[in-house]
């Protein structure tokens, strides 16, 4: 398989920790790609019409994306039970990575207001809407921390990575305060190799 990816896109980080929990890391050979929100990648487009990453190109030569799809994808190749199947227990981790991936998008939306657009077109206001929207959502995280206990499934997966972001980019920004069961879920979980090994540099 082949993955087009950037190494601090937390949506690819998602894909790759979940390869690396299912034993399928040494199956993926990774591609680079310019992840740019205007310039887009034409290697990328000539697969993904939305010039987006993660995209992966399976064995067969079928393309999948998004991040959500190809997880899926990689859980049912692995055999893996990182998405339960059925129930209550299905909803419950696909509605934790939609809010994961929530906050990751409006933490990316803000790193391209900051980093891509021209300084004279940058909207403060719109910046202080999509980082409402972290703050709402690490509040939510901490409401629900303290009962992860040592499950790993594709819902506290996209937790670690959103974290696991905002660190990255946005260390000033202080998740931690204030938040101390998801601190020290962290600390736990972002120890596991799968996490390590995809640490953006
Ligand atoms: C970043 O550099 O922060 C980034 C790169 C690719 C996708 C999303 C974010």
């Amino acid at each position: 398989m082949k993955l087009y990816y950037a190494p601090a896109s937390p949506f690819v980080r998602k894909c790759l920790v979940v390869a690396a929990e299912l034993g399928l890391r040494d199956r993926i050979e990774l591609v680079t790609a310019a992840a740019h929100p205007v310039n887009r990648d034409k290697n990328v487009v000539a697969h993904n019409p939305l010039g987006k990453i993660p995209t992966l190109i399976t064995d067969d030569g079928s393309v999948l994306y998004d991040s959500r799809v190809i997880c899926e994808y990689l859980n049912i190749l692995g055999d893996g039970n990182l998405v339960p199947r059925a129930g209550e227990a299905r909803w419950t981790v696909l509605s934790a990575q939609a809010l994961a991936d929530g906050v990751m998008d409006a933490a990316v939306l803000t790193r391209y207001e900051t980093f891509a657009r021209p300084e004279a077109f940058r909207w403060q206001d719109w910046i202080t809407g999509q980082l409402e929207k972290v703050t709402s959502g690490l509040d939510a995280l901490e409401s629900r921390a303290a009962d992860f206990g040592d499950r790993v499934n594709l819902g506290t997966i996209a937790f670690g990575c959103m974290l696991g972001y905002l660190d990255f980019r946005f260390a000033s920004f202080g998740w931690r305060d204030g938040r101390p069961k998801a601190s020290a879920w962290f600390e736990w979980f972002g120890a596991r190799d799968s996490m390590v090994a995809t640490r953006p540099a």
